[in-house]
């Protein structure tokens, strides 16, 4: 999807563009789509894993009366120019309309990684997710850190996120036993 060329130019973001902001923004506001759910289903070779051992990442699926609630950044077009290297593994540009918590629509565009993307994971229960994302690691850090800084963003934007929070028990459960059994 081309960067709109007039009129204020609207960055959703549904995952580490809520916790990891290293790019420069006009102005942020809590905002939410419709009809769009969170999953933990893109590989990830670049941020979280490797190409030999890729972790799982967000991506974004059609739900039909779901709401994704997440940060809209109004940004400067050159903004792109880092993201598409920063979401390069997979991740397309589409648009779609958000709604302000305070009110109001605009056009937004979005990084979503479609099912025909070459890192596409797919579907599997949330236990198998956190089992997966519990031994991957790559050069952003370890994956399970993602998810839980995901989680506490969520949270702090009053997020109830089903997925996302039953995986963030998992690896809690998860942690928990290794600690038990004495593994750091
Ligand atoms: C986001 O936070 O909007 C995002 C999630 C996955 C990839 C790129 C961006």
């Amino acid at each position: 999807m081309p960067i709109p060329t007039d009129g204020d130019i609207w960055l959703f973001g549904y995952g580490s563009l809520i916790f990891k902001v290293d790019f420069p923004f006009l102005e942020k506001r809590p905002a939410s789509i419709r009809g769009w759910a969170r999953r933990l289903w893109q590989g990830s070779h670049d941020h979280r894993g490797t190409p030999e051992k890729p972790g799982r990442v967000l991506t974004l699926i059609r739900s039909p009366g779901a709401v994704c609630m997440g940060m809209a950044f109004r940004v400067e077009p050159d903004v792109f120019e880092h993201l598409d290297r920063r979401e390069q593994n997979g991740y397309l540009r589409v648009s779609e309309t958000l709604t302000f918590a305070d009110g109001g629509c605009a056009d937004a565009l979005i990084y979503l990684a479609g099912d025909n993307n070459e890192a596409y994971l797919g579907p599997a229960s949330e236990q198998e997710i956190a089992s997966h994302i519990a031994c991957c690691c790559g050069p952003s850090g370890p994956n399970d850190e993602y998810v839980l800084r995901l989680a506490e963003a969520l949270r702090a934007l009053g997020e109830e996120d089903e997925h996302i929070f039953t995986i963030e028990r998992y690896l809690h459960q998860m942690a928990q036993a290794g600690s038990d059994a004495g593994h750091p």
